[in-house]
């Protein structure tokens, strides 16, 4: 028997009935989320609608209040029920789930890794991207942002993802002895949890790590070097701008996205085999006596120690660039 691909993707057909849950917007960009339900009454300051003129009819329907107020309906997509979901914890956002679809991937079919759960808005994600085939298995330390996290899940798609497990635990402490395609970490600390994962993520599998400060980059991209078995690390963020476009006023949107976090992305090598790496001294003071994360494994002793007490003796003097503008404020 053939799987219909859009099984378990959270999007319905049809005309929209009671029990769902359906996006007003109205022409001044404001929007607002309904769960229909027969004989009841959505109130605005322009008179009020009832849920009865939506249920039965096809989406892209416009309804208007008794004061004229106009909305358009529709189901909510993906990334704008991630958005306005209830959540616990911070949840990764369209523009940096979309990224981490792609660069890390994940493919229908795949076995996936993810930690932690949250809100369960990267899990939807990763769900629909590997289809009713794949399996994903979530780890999240904190029961309460897991079961939110079941919740929304299974309220998106309509029911339970028979791939899907959730295990409530640390990822170390708890992550299962079987091989994964794909790892995703959104976690604080995620380069604590690279052995664990490195020993499950098959070979040519990938590692994505999504943080939000540039010291979580330097640590993951540090520790996945210092491990060895892992390609040199992309890292990007990802900014989106909207734009205007109206006759000849063409201009960016007040949309722009402002900063969410950065993605880590690496492959595993074979088992025992270490990622080739360019052989160079590191960059001054780049682990001068200041930095106490994992130092990779090309950076040999005596360029440690040298780079230590280069960093040591440049310390209190002043760059010469620095002097030379001193100077010429003083003259
Ligand atoms: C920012 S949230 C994840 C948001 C999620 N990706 C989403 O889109 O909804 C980070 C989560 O990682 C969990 N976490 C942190 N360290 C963990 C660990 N060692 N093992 C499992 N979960 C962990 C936290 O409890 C928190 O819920």
């Amino acid at each position: 028997m053939s799987i219909d691909p859009a099984e378990l993707s959270g999007v319905r057909r049809g005309p929209l009935h009671a029990g769902e849950r359906v996006t007003l917007a109205d022409m001044r960009g404001h929007r607002h989320t309904l769960l229909l339900e027969p004989g009841r009454i959505f109130h605005t300051t322009k008179g009020a609608l009832a849920h009865d003129d939506i249920i039965g009819r096809p989406q892209g329907v416009v309804v208007s209040t008794v004061g004229g107020l106009e909305f358009t309906v529709f189901r909510p997509l993906l990334h704008e029920y991630t958005v306005s979901m209830p959540r616990e914890a911070a949840v990764i956002y369209p523009k940096d789930a979309a990224q981490i679809v792609l660069w890390a991937d994940v493919f229908p079919g795949a076995r996936v890794l993810e930690s932690g759960v949250g809100s369960g808005a990267l899990s939807l994600y990763l769900l629909r991207a590997i289809g009713p085939t794949g399996t994903l298995h979530s780890y999240e330390r904190r029961d309460e942002f897991a079961q939110v996290a079941l919740g929304n899940v299974e309220e998106f798609l309509g029911g339970p993802h028979p791939g899907w497990t959730v295990t409530v635990g640390g990822l170390v402490e708890t992550i299962a002895d079987e091989p994964v395609d794909r790892a995703i970490l959104d976690m604080l600390r995620p380069w604590d949890c690279i052995d664990a994962v490195a020993e499950r993520l098959v070979p040519g599998g990938l590692l994505c790590c999504y943080v939000t400060t540039t010291t979580q980059m330097g640590c993951v991209a540090d520790q996945l070097r210092h491990h060895g078995g892992f390609t040199e690390p992309t890292i990007t963020e990802t900014t989106v701008r909207e734009w205007h476009a109206e006759g000849l006023a063409i201009r960016p949107g007040h949309g722009t996205s402002a900063h969410t976090g950065f993605l880590i992305v690496s492959r595993r090598m074979a088992p025992g085999v270490l990622a080739p790496v360019r052989k160079r001294r590191p960059a001054p003071g780049a682990y001068g006596p200041d930095y106490h994360g994992p130092v990779p494994r090309t950076v040999a002793a005596e360029h440690l120690e040298a780079n230590r007490r280069r960093a040591a003796d440049d310390s209190d003097r002043i760059a010469p660039a620095v002097r030379k503008a001193l100077r010429r404020r003083v003259r």
